[in-house]
């Protein structure tokens, strides 16, 4: 007889693997089924997904390697710290890296164990429907069996988007999972997209030597963030020695073991061609829903190849829900864990609830940039007055002592209620600050309760509550 589960969860990245806990934790029967071995010596599937095998993890353990050396070379001697003989190997850095994730999906797999959560290595997809819920098969490397479960929740992730003229490798023409392992420093390092990716793999390699070109579609940089914080950040970004070309149009690319020749058009018309040692194409995700086998149970998905959900992640389909990249929203580790949780709950008779407007965005170059809520030109489009504080960190004591003083916090609140609309900033330790307003907006707090909050002195959260102050007109160290 095949084995019956209340929940089956079909990927084990940080929405999947989540959701899977969660529900075990409310005293469900829960199967999770992974596919893919990523790096794994015996090929063995491994739990984490994209984040913590190819992507939140690998990229800032690899950030922070880089940072060191960027240190070395650039910050120490400000310090008056001299040091001599600076060698990068490269394999040891890499190394580190691998050991953290190891050590992490051998982290998941205890953290099934404990919560009794069911793993089941292999391939999963519908095969139709069964008495009160539906069939799921699992094909892994011994074979296949089919499962039946009560609740189905797809969290079967994204994978990055190529372009059919640039066919990819992870040799030569990297997408993330090649890029997260250059045997040594690209010389001439080549970026197609100036997102997220591009941002912080063309920081980590320009920080270990190489000389980086990053071409862009668009004529805007960071047409998503904040503008005064996009134009601080491209600002910083050249001075720091990235280089960019905007709205270019990208052609064909040869490439062999020696190197990569992409061909492309500048914003201005004129052809041109990029050589370098290794280009990595970031340019976007798209959801892994192909090879689910959704006919078998009627679901359909967008013109995108998302699986369409209401605001709870429930498809059109009952008991069948799906979170995380595969689905609407922000492709963020965070946001698939928050819907884990959500789905677990829900599916338990709770009533959760997400807030997508206090979701928040990090982007892991140095300095760190970070957002929640909305940007002031979203805002304006949007016909809301609005009032803006502005605080630099240079004015900041502790972030003089650090040598971190480039960029600000901006606070953005409703002109007539105060309350915060968005909060953006480009600094140090931007990833942490954020978190205080991210509660402050769940709260629906106004941009005077963080003024009015003590904040400890000297710290990095003191620019927050100055911006705060800043939003009407009295800010105290400026
Ligand atoms: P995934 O993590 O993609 O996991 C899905 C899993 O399902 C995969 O392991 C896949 O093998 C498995 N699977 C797919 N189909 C099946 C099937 N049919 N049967 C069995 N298993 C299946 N986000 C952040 O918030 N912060 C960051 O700093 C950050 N850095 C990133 C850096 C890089 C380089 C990349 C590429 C992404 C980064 N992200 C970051 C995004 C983050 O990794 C994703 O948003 C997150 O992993 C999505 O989680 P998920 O559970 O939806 O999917
Ligand atoms: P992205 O969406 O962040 O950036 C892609 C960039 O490529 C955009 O600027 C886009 O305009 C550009 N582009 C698209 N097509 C192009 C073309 N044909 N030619 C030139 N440029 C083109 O996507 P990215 O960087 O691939 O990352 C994917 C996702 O992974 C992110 O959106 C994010 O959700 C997640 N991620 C999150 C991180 C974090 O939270 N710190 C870190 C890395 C990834």
């Amino acid at each position: 007889m095949s084995k019956e589960f209340d929940v089956v969860v079909i990927g084990a990245g940080p929405g999947g693997y989540i959701a899977a806990i969660r529900a075990a934790q409310l005293g469900l029967n829960v199967a999770c089924c992974e596919s893919n071995p990523y790096d794994d010596p015996k090929g063995e599937p491994r739990l984490g997904g994209t984040c913590l095998n190819v992507g939140c993890i690998p990229s800032k353990a690899l950030l922070a390697s880089s940072e060191e050396v960027e240190n070395v070379n650039h910050h120490l001697a400000d310090h008056g710290i001299t040091v001599k003989d600076v060698a990068v190997d490269v394999a040891k850095m890499l190394k580190r890296k691998d050991d953290i994730v190891g050590k992490m999906t051998k982290g998941i797999e205890f953290l099934f164990r404990k919560n009794k959560v069911t793993l089941l290595k292999g391939h999963g997809k519908f095969v139709g429907k069964a008495d009160g819920g539906y069939q799921v098969e699992i094909a892994g490397k011994d074979g296949a069996e089919t499962v039946k479960a009560k609740q189905v929740i797809i969290a079967t992730g994204s994978k990055a988007r190529h372009l059919p003229s640039i066919p990819v490798d992870n040799v030569m023409v990297c997408d993330n999972e090649g890029a997260l392992k250059f045997g040594e420093v690209p010389k001439k390092l080549g970026v197609i997209g100036a997102g997220v990716i591009g941002l912080e793999l063309g920081s980590v390699w320009r920080r270990l030597g190489a000389d980086v070109t990053i071409l862009e579609a668009l004529p805007a940089f960071l047409g998503a963030v904040d503008a005064g914080v996009a134009k601080e950040a491209q600002k910083l970004f050249t001075k720091q020695g990235l280089k960019f070309e905007l709205g270019v149009k990208i052609g064909n690319v040869k490439a062999d073991k020696k190197g990569v020749s992409l061909a492309y058009t500048a914003a201005d018309g004129s052809e041109k061609t990029l050589e370098c040692d290794k280009l990595i194409v970031s340019i976007g995700r798209v959801p892994n829903t192909d090879k689910l086998g959704l006919d078998a149970v009627g679901l359909a998905v967008d013109e995108r190849g998302f699986i369409p959900v209401d605001d709870h992640c429930a498809t059109t389909v009952p008991g069948i829900w799906a979170i995380g990249d595969v689905v609407r929203g922000p492709m963020l580790a965070h946001k698939a864990e928050d819907e884990g949780v959500a789905v677990a709950e829900r599916i338990a008779g709770q009533k959760p609830h997400i807030d997508y407007n206090c979701i928040p965005w990090v982007i892991y170059t140095s300095p760190e940039i970070a957002w929640v809520g909305k940007t002031e030109q979203q805002l304006k489009a949007e016909g809301r007055e609005t009032k803006a504080g502005q605080f630099p960190f240079m004015a900041n004591g502790r972030a003089l002592g650090m040598g971190a003083a480039d960029g600000f916090v901006k606070v953005i609140a409703d002109a007539k209620t105060d309350e915060i609309l968005g909060v953006h900033i480009i600094g140090a330790n931007a990833s942490d600050l954020i978190a205080e307003a991210v509660v402050a907006m769940e709260f629906k707090a106004a941009s005077e309760d963080i003024a009015r909050v003590c904040h400890p002195h000297p710290s990095l959260s003191e620019v927050v509550r100055e911006a705060a102050l800043a939003v009407d007109k009295r800010a105290l160290n400026m």
